[in-house]
């Protein structure tokens, strides 16, 4: 038998599309006010996905990025994990597509269905591969087109949600250190706490189905709130006490960023200061799957890491799906810079019949940004 590896995150990326809708947009677009949405969730404007941008072209670039920061070429990838709620299509894969695009013929592809909690799990997944010496680089994405489920009339969602993708490459060592303890929840309590009816086995699409609007998100926000603060903390509690740790060994949490009232009550509850946890939600909203590692990309880029570090990574989502990663921070956070040169075209979704596509743009967006499709990040 031989020795489980360690696993260490080597390369990071992530990408934002230009549009940006804010609070203000949303004013003329629903009863709401820039004060509530302020106040009632830390948002000031999140990032829109032009109609060419797909979680699929959205994943490949943050993907590339990840893959440069590691040094390595998208051909020494064996394994592509693609957490999303939000895929091109049902089939194929949005792994699948990313594979073709950042021109990998080696790996195995899949997507993985845990809602916002879909990096954190994608990660625990490519973490038993590496371990176990099925593969040794793995590309983990969270990637989410969440302005195409999201119902641009329903002021309690529309507010909350943004688009992105953010990526991380995870490589098996025999170095010590990497990734310290894993753990994954799935609270049955919540299974339908937020859901999209339509659009799947159980309800496909149909004249009635999208009448009836069926293929937007619901949510219950108060009970998601309260169980969110819960899980999160006991699901990071419980990450650190598998890798032998305390809250007091820890540098930096990165929290899922679904709100900021929802990451504030999580320090008070585990009387950790706020002061060591990341949040940018004021800028991206809650952009599920990839919320957790656009914000590890940006915490790497502002600074707020260094070699040696211990952070905890941890997230909440729709299903009830909760999981969190203690790891150690090993990368020279300099190592950020070899992706500098990758622009929002680096990497191409091939369509077959794109141009008999109906436009996937929300309508009630119309005209938002147009002229900024040009790459932000
Ligand atoms: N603007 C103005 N008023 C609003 C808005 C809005 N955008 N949205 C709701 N309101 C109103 C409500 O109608 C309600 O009015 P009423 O008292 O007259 O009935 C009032 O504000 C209070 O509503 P609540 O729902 O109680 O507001 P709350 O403070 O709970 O905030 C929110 C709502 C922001 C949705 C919050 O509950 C929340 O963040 N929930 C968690 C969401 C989450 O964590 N999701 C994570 C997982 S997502 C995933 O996995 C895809």
């Amino acid at each position: 038998m031989t020795r489980s590896k360690s696993v260490h995150l080597t390369g990071w990326g992530a990408y934002a599309p230009s549009r940006v809708l804010t609070n203000a947009d949303l004013e003329r677009m629903v009863d709401t006010s820039d004060e509530w949405i302020v106040t009632r969730t830390g948002i000031s404007e999140r990032r829109i996905a032009g109609p060419e941008d797909t979680t699929a072209s959205m994943g490949a670039v943050a993907g590339l990025r990840a893959i440069a920061t590691a040094g390595l070429q998208p051909q020494d990838i064996d394994l592509i994990i693609l957490g999303t709620l939000t895929p091109d299509y049902l089939l194929p894969s949005s792994a699948a597509l990313v594979k073709q695009a950042i021109g990998n013929t080696r790996a195995a592809a899949m997507d993985l269905a845990a809602a916002c909690s879909g990096f954190v799990y994608g990660y625990a997944v490519a973490h038993a591969y590496l371990a176990s010496g099925l593969a040794r680089h793995a590309l983990v994405i969270g990637s989410e087109t969440m302005s195409r489920c999201t119902d641009f009339t329903d002021r309690a969602t529309c507010v909350l949600f943004g688009d992105g993708a953010g990526a991380a490459v995870l490589s098996a060592s025999d170095e010590p250190g990497g990734t310290l303890g894993i753990e994954l929840t799935t609270d049955t309590a919540a299974t339908y706490s937020i859901w999209i009816p339509g659009g799947g086995g159980a309800r496909p699409a149909s004249v009635a189905m999208l009448e009836a609007r069926e293929q937007y998100m619901r949510m219950k926000g108060g009970e998601t709130f309260k169980l969110a603060v819960r899980r999160l903390g006991s699901t990071a509690l419980k990450a650190l006490e598998n890798a032998g740790m305390g809250l007091e060994d820890v540098d930096l949490v990165i929290p899922h960023q679904a709100n900021s009232r929802i990451i504030e009550a999580l320090a008070k509850s585990l009387a950790f200061p706020m002061e060591k946890v990341f949040v940018n939600i004021g800028r991206y909203g809650n952009t599920s799957a990839a919320s957790v590692p656009i914000a590890l990309v940006e915490a790497v880029e502002e600074g707020r890491v260094k070699k040696g570090d211990r952070l905890v990574m941890v997230a909440f989502g729709a299903g009830g799906t909760s999981g969190a990663i203690a790891f150690e921070w090993t990368a020279d956070p300099a190592d950020g810079r070899r992706a500098a040169g990758i622009g929002a075209d680096a990497a191409r979704i091939v369509v077959p019949d794109l141009e008999r596509a109906a436009n996937p743009y929300p309508p009630e967006l119309d005209g938002l940004g147009e002229a900024a499709d040009a790459v932000a990040r």
